[in-house]
């Protein structure tokens, strides 16, 4: 008995030992076209009504897609209205090109034409299927008779252009599509395409597109492209024809299919936005020009207000993109682990500091800014999360740089933080946690008053004289003494009231400024029978920031922090 998988046959391969895509780079954006309010919407649940295909086909307007099929007017009465609507409401800009499927058949071609009488650039689109498989189990005919369905309908179509143009001057293009192309004999679909080119007298001056859909993805990525070379290589009227393409997603490949095929010579991509489209889908546009922005390709498509267009589908296709959807997912730009935020970090304090003209982040692809994307934050704090991270939002969200001595200390509090909470903790918590921890820390000492003085001695020579009164539940401490600056001075007065197991480690200092007011923030650390302490301080004054932050510092230690 067969094992449930070894009743699927595998795809065979063509034999294209010398193909040459490979070795190509994608240097220039495709033509591209959208098939959003056509492929796309064919396969909703609810498929749009008129104001939702309106208010679709002006954001694909606004990305900037100059070529966008439509829809099917054959097909229904309110594909019809919808395209009739377009044309005579004028909302199809005279840079923009609509294009209407219809099937190789003589009553729905001329219904087509009926519908888009009067729309100024119109691309004619047609198809009939040609894979083995449909001819054997769909049409039971041979390919011979599949030719002759293309061949007939591509004549109606250019007698039915003729009259239209000499009518009304519209300009009509043509486009054709062995659908199931990746399915049929490489050789058929030269044959048949190179006769459909003909029987549309198509030239080098006045090109058909032809269309080599991937309409089921069998295969890997490569054996598209191979095919695609093979089709580029063979046709006889190669210099007559656009070859555009047609990914589908069956086997989550369509990204990689669609810059392979363009690789392989085809210039014209056909697709959706986030890769809506019958079953997984057609290949997402948005996705293969991101990928070519992200290498310094202009993509000629604007996907600067991702959110925007993100809503735009969502309201209108009823889905929703995913959290991980590249380049406009929620989570793509958020990095929840220690060593990607560690890396993010460094590579953001990289740019500021070396003045790079380049994007030079780790873990970042692109600026999330140029998808507008700027105003959220990339690094989010849950129990996977790092050092780097909690440091991260401290800078980032409040100012605080704090020193590198400090970010694993306080990356284990967050941590700790988020294991009791059980969940990802927001940067207000973040900073709340830290200020509970270092800042506001004001048991068991409490320094009651104390003046600094300076005097400057006979040899110019500067002498700082601390005096304050330490009060601890109670009982008052006189603290006087004196040292080459107000920390000094400090730390020797808290000496000669028995302060002697602390010394000071390190102090580092910064301004940040707290809505109109400037601060200064001091982070202390002191040793304390040879483990290591930190208190912060702020205040206007950057002694008294210092002076609070060695009492927090203390307080933290006798406390048992
Ligand atoms: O997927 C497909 O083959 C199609 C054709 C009609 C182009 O959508
Ligand atoms: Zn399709």
């Amino acid at each position: 008995m067969k094992k449930s998988f070894e009743k699927y046959i595998p795809f065979n391969p063509i034999a294209l030992m010398d193909r040459t895509w490979p070795n190509k780079v994608i240097q220039k954006a495709p033509i591209w076209c959208s098939v959003d309010l056509r492929d796309g919407n064919q396969a909703l649940v609810n498929p749009m009504n008129l104001e939702e295909k309106v208010l679709f086909f002006n954001t694909l307007v606004e990305v900037g897609i100059k070529e966008i099929e439509v829809g099917f007017p054959s097909a229904s009465e309110t594909e019809y209205e919808i395209l009739r609507t377009l044309i005579d409401e004028n909302l199809i800009p005279d840079d923009v090109t609509i294009q209407v499927l219809v099937q190789a058949r003589e009553h729905l071609i001329r219904k087509t034409f009926d519908a888009v009488k009067g729309a100024k650039n119109v691309i004619v689109h047609f198809y009939n299927s040609t894979s083995t498989l449909q001819r054997k189990v769909v049409f039971d005919t041979d390919m011979q008779g599949v030719i002759d369905i293309a061949v007939s309908a591509a004549k109606l179509i250019r007698e039915l252009t003729d009259e239209m143009v000499a009518e009304t001057g519209m300009n009509i293009r043509y486009e054709y599509s062995p659908e199931s192309f990746s399915g049929t004999e490489v050789d058929n679909a030269v044959e048949i395409c190179d006769r459909v080119v003909e029987a549309l007298g198509a030239s080098p001056e006045n090109k058909v597109i032809l269309n080599l859909p991937n309409t089921v993805e069998v295969s890997t990525p490569n054996t598209y492209a191979d095919q695609i070379e093979y089709v580029c290589r063979r046709l006889k009227h190669r210099d007559s024809a656009i070859i555009s393409i047609h990914p589908h997603n069956d086997r989550g490949t369509a990204t990689a299919a669609t810059e392979l095929a363009v690789m392989a010579g085809a210039e014209r991509v056909e697709g959706t936005l986030f890769g809506n489209g019958e079953r997984t889908g057609n290949t997402d546009i948005m996705n293969v020009a991101m990928n070519l922005y992200s290498q310094g390709v202009d993509p000629e498509l604007d996907f600067s207000q991702m959110n925007k267009i993100k809503d735009v589908y969502e309201r209108c296709t009823n889905m929703k993109v995913h959290e991980r959807h590249p380049y406009a997912g929620e989570l793509v730009f958020t990095a929840f682990s220690g060593s990607h935020q560690d890396a993010i970090n460094k590579g953001t304090q990289y740019m500021k500091n070396s003045g790079t003209q380049y994007w030079e982040i780790p873990y970042l692809p692109i600026d999330p800014a140029d998808v507008g994307r700027e105003y959220e934050p990339i690094i989010r704090i849950n129990s996977q999360s790092g050092k780097g991270g909690a440091a991260f939002i401290m800078q980032q969200n409040f100012g605080y740089t704090l020193p590198k001595e400090m970010h694993a200390e306080f990356g284990a509090y967050v941590k700790a933080a988020c294991d009791k909470a059980g969940r990802e903790i927001a940067p207000q918590e973040v900073y709340d946690l830290f200020k509970d921890e270092y800042m506001d820390v004001y048991e068991p000492y409490h320094l009651l008053k104390y003046k600094i003085f300076e005097e400057r001695e006979d040899d110019n020579h500067v002498v700082v004289e601390f005096k304050g009164i330490l009060e601890k539940h109670g009982l008052m401490k006189e603290i006087d003494g004196k040292g080459n600056g107000p920390i000094d001075a400090f730390f020797n007065g808290l000496r000669t009231v028995n302060f002697d197991g602390y010394s000071f480690k390190s102090y580092n200092e910064h301004a940040i400024s707290d809505g109109a007011d400037s601060q200064a923030v001091s982070y202390i650390q002191l040793i304390h029978n040879g483990k290591s302490v930190f208190g912060v301080g702020v205040d206007s004054n950057i002694s008294v920031a210092s002076i609070k932050g060695i009492l927090c510092a203390i307080n933290r230690q006798e406390s048992n922090r």
